[in-house]
């Protein structure tokens, strides 16, 4: 199991996730795609495809899920391991239903999601990971901005960075300016030049709209690292219609001027929330495509008064970033350490009723930039079950229609035995995807205790308690729990001195979240995702199947005229050849969309008649070979043979009979050998071989088999003959059985004292 690296391209796709298809970025988008966008049931965005023939309609989950398939079975096949972790990055303005989506799209395909991490986050940790020379933590940290334009978003964040540890300070964006609003207006240029020139309107028909985008992408690039006069040519444009035109880089910043003055904003408004000044920014790293339009860097750089620095890579750097930080939440790697605090980039307010009059109670739990992730209990009175409801408390600074994030029911809730309210312990947390959520809930009920009964501790604090804000207590210090190890249930510290025993009673939370995937699709979502995935492994082994048949055709042809031309007699070449073209003339023609068997069978057909020449050739190749071998372990043992007659010193100690079966074997084999290469001898190269390789390779084992224990034994030692010792023998047999099984190691080893009995055991057991 390893990590998987996955670079969400901030394409458009993305965007749609966790919105409705009323919603008015969609609506706005939908007008410039290629393909259709339709209304779900649920209401959200659906898209309208081609599938094995068919009109299908997909959810953005579902489409998501399905490129998430094709980079975990790329990543799968380049790994050769399965891919089952990833982290995924989302842009730091992304809201909890868009996260939630996204994160239900890596459900979908069964990814593990480690993290979802913002971009720019994703930007830093790789910028920092590799840095030597940071600041040791008492020194002042060292503080980077990060500006990132890619194809539709602009993002800015600024980081603190200590030695091992990285926190970002801010972020801000503009999620609607990016590299594709400078091809629009390259787009929109063009557009009128074109009405002027050759009377039409690209505007009219979606695909010359499209190659004109992509031709003034290209110019874009072009007109970035030259600034003369560049041409646009677009041949059969429309009408069958050439057109042509030409611009230059101070046109271009001309039109853009617009744009260009978008980039100071989210600058000033990173530099006030995060109250750095200019001097304070120690480096800016600029990452994106679109950074490399030369106007773009010359802003970023004007404003924080220095040179920007393109270290990182710009089209890859989030991806690394990604990449490190699965690496550094898997235990499968190792990595050095490097902490990772982000920020929450909305305020985040929750809202509920109080008990006593029909008034609401509101408070700030997440302001802007608080750490994340991150978790705070929060502790209210009441006598039954309550609502709260949590949502952006900066409505205008989100993009995003809906300011909801979800209603919690803390449920179960009573009064305590004497009328008076409980206390309800309430967790809510930014998690490490940064999203919301109220985690947990509990009720602190009081067990009456005979050696203590000290209430006075608890009723103070319950009187501060209600002085804030009516019964609400806004959480304190000691209430907070930065998350970072994501341990679920870790209660919040108990009152130091609590004289009166309490327990805490879990208590149910009904959560009811904006633009949440019900149950029932998700579990539907999958089966289907698991039936496309099967259908394409369906699709790719009927696909293999028919490349196996052209291949094999091929292959044949040019061997059946080269190396296998001996092997096959003239009769069989000419029906081969005819069924190997006639084959080939059928894969083309009504061959060309068979099931997977079809083509099975047609292979099998072709090799009932080329694997006998296949084989004929390689036993050609082979058998020479293997029966010199064998010529030359019979020529071994025949002389050791001839030797021991002779008495020769060194093979005085072996037994008579024992050198008679080698003798024995040797005469038998040479005459088995004999009679092979003869009968081979009267058969052409044409006809199937007398003899085949895997017998020769079996009489050479037998061989051996039989010679080589006797001719290869020791001489006896002349001091210590082994009869003389039985008991060590035995002992010797002992440990030899022990090791063949040294996980056997409760075994008693009495080295030398063991019975008859033992060893029987120890036989029975190794068997
Ligand atoms: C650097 O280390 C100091 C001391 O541990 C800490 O107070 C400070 O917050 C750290 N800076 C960052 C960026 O984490
Ligand atoms: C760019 O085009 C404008 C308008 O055609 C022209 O005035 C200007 O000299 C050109 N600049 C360069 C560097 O070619
Ligand atoms: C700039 O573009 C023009 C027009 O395509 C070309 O003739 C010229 O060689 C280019 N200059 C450089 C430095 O690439
Ligand atoms: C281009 O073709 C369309 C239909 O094919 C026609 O309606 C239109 O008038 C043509 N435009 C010009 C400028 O020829």
């Amino acid at each position: 199991e390893s990590p998987c690296l996955l670079l969400m391209r901030r394409c458009l796709k993305w965007r749609f996730h966790g919105r409705a298809f009323n919603d008015p970025f969609v609506q706005k988008e939908k007008e410039k795609l290629s393909y259709d966008l339709v209304p779900m049931k649920n209401g959200g965005v659906g898209v309208k495809v081609m599938y094995m023939d068919e009109e299908h309609i997909f959810s953005v989950e579902q489409i998501s899920a399905m490129l998430l398939t094709k980079l975990k079975e790329t990543a799968e096949s380049n790994l050769k391991k399965p891919v089952t972790d990833c982290v995924i990055s989302v842009p730091s303005f992304f809201t909890d239903a868009e996260r939630r989506s996204l994160l239900d799209a890596a459900q979908i395909v069964g990814l593990n999601c480690l993290r979802l991490m913002n971009d720019m986050t994703a930007v830093a940790l790789n910028y920092g990971i590799y840095k030597q020379d940071l600041p040791a933590p008492e020194e002042k940290p060292r503080i980077v901005v990060f500006v990132d334009m890619g194809h539709s978003a602009f993002q800015v964040s600024a980081c603190a960075f200590n030695k091992s540890k990285l926190k970002v300070l801010g972020t801000a964006f503009d999620p609607f300016l990016g590299g594709r609003n400078f091809d629009g207006k390259l787009v929109d240029y063009f557009c009128a030049e074109i009405k002027s020139k050759y009377k039409l309107d690209p505007k009219t028909k979606v695909r010359a709209l499209l190659r004109l985008y992509q031709e003034c992408e290209k110019l874009k690039k072009l007109m970035s690292s030259n600034s003369t006069d560049i041409p646009l040519n677009i041949e059969c444009f429309m009408n069958d219609t050439d057109v042509s035109g030409k611009l230059n880089r101070s046109q271009f910043e001309e039109l853009c001027a617009d744009l260009l003055q978008r980039i100071e904003m989210p600058l000033l408004s990173l530099m006030e929330q995060t109250q750095l000044k200019v001097e304070d920014v120690n480096a800016v790293e600029i990452v994106g495509g679109a950074t490399r339009i030369p106007a773009v860097k010359e802003r970023i750089a004007k404003f924080f008064g220095k040179d920007v620095s393109t270290t990182l890579n710009a089209d890859e750097a989030i991806a690394r970033g990604c990449a490190l930080q699965c690496a550094i939440l898997s235990p499968a790697f190792k990595v050095r350490e490097f902490s990772v605090t982000d920020a929450t980039p909305f305020p985040i307010s929750l809202l509920w009723n109080t008990e006593a009059e029909d008034t609401e109670g509101v408070h700030e739990v997440f302001s802007r930039n608080h750490a994340a992730p991150f978790s705070k209990v929060l502790t209210f009175y009441r006598k039954g079950p309550f609502e709260l409801e949590a949502f952006y408390s900066d409505p205008n600074g989100v993009p995003y229609p809906e300011s909801k994030i979800g209603k919690y029911v803390i449920q179960n809730v009573a009064a305590q035995k004497d009328g008076e309210k409980s206390k309800v312990k309430v967790k809510v947390r930014v998690n490490t995807h940064g999203i919301f959520s109220v985690s947990t809930a509990s009720m602190v009920e009081p067990v009456k205790s005979e050696e203590c009964e000290d209430v006075s501790v608890e009723t103070e604090v319950e009187a501060q308690d209600q002085r804030p804000i009516e019964n609400f207590k806004p959480p304190s210090e000691e209430n907070k729990i930065p998350d970072t190890n994501e341990k679920k249930g870790d209660q919040p510290p108990e009152a130091k001195k609590p004289k009166i025993k309490v327990k805490n009673v879990e208590l149910p939370i009904e959560a009811n979240l904006v633009w949440q995937l019900g149950k029932d699709l998700l579990n539907m979502y999958i089966e289907t995702e698991g039936k496309m995935i099967m259908q394409d492994k369906l699709e790719k082994e009927r696909n293999d199947a028919k490349n196996a048949v052209e291949e094999y055709v091929y292959e044949f042809r040019d061997k059946l005229s080269g190396p296998y031309e001996k092997f096959v007699c003239e009769k069989d070449l000419q029906g081969f050849s005819a069924l190997l073209a006639e084959t080939e003339g059928w894969l083309y023609e009504e061959g060309e969309d068979e099931a997977k068997q079809v083509y099975v069978e047609k292979l099998e057909d072709l090799k009932k008649l080329g694997t006998p020449i296949e084989m004929r050739y390689q036993e050609a190749e082979e058998r020479p070979r293997l029966l010199q071998e064998l010529g030359h372990r019979l020529q071994y043992y025949a002389t050791i043979a001839g030797e021991f007659r002779n008495k020769d010193e060194k093979y005085i100690h072996i037994d008579e009979m024992e050198m008679m079966k080698v003798e024995k074997c040797v005469s038998e084999v040479v005459e088995w050998m004999n009679n092979a290469v003869s009968a081979q001898a009267k058969k052409s190269l044409d006809q199937d071989p007398a003899v085949h390789s895997s017998e020769i390779k079996a009489k050479l084992q037998e061989l051996n088999n039989v010679c080589e224990p006797v001719v290869t034994q020791p001489k006896p030692k002349v001091d210590s003959p082994k009869e003389e010792n039985p008991l060590s023998e035995q002992s010797d047999y002992k440990t030899e059985d022990m090791g063949e099984d040294d996980k056997n190691s409760e075994m008693p080893q009495q080295n030398g004292e063991c019975h008859p009995s033992d060893q029987n055991t120890i036989n029975m057991d190794l068997d």
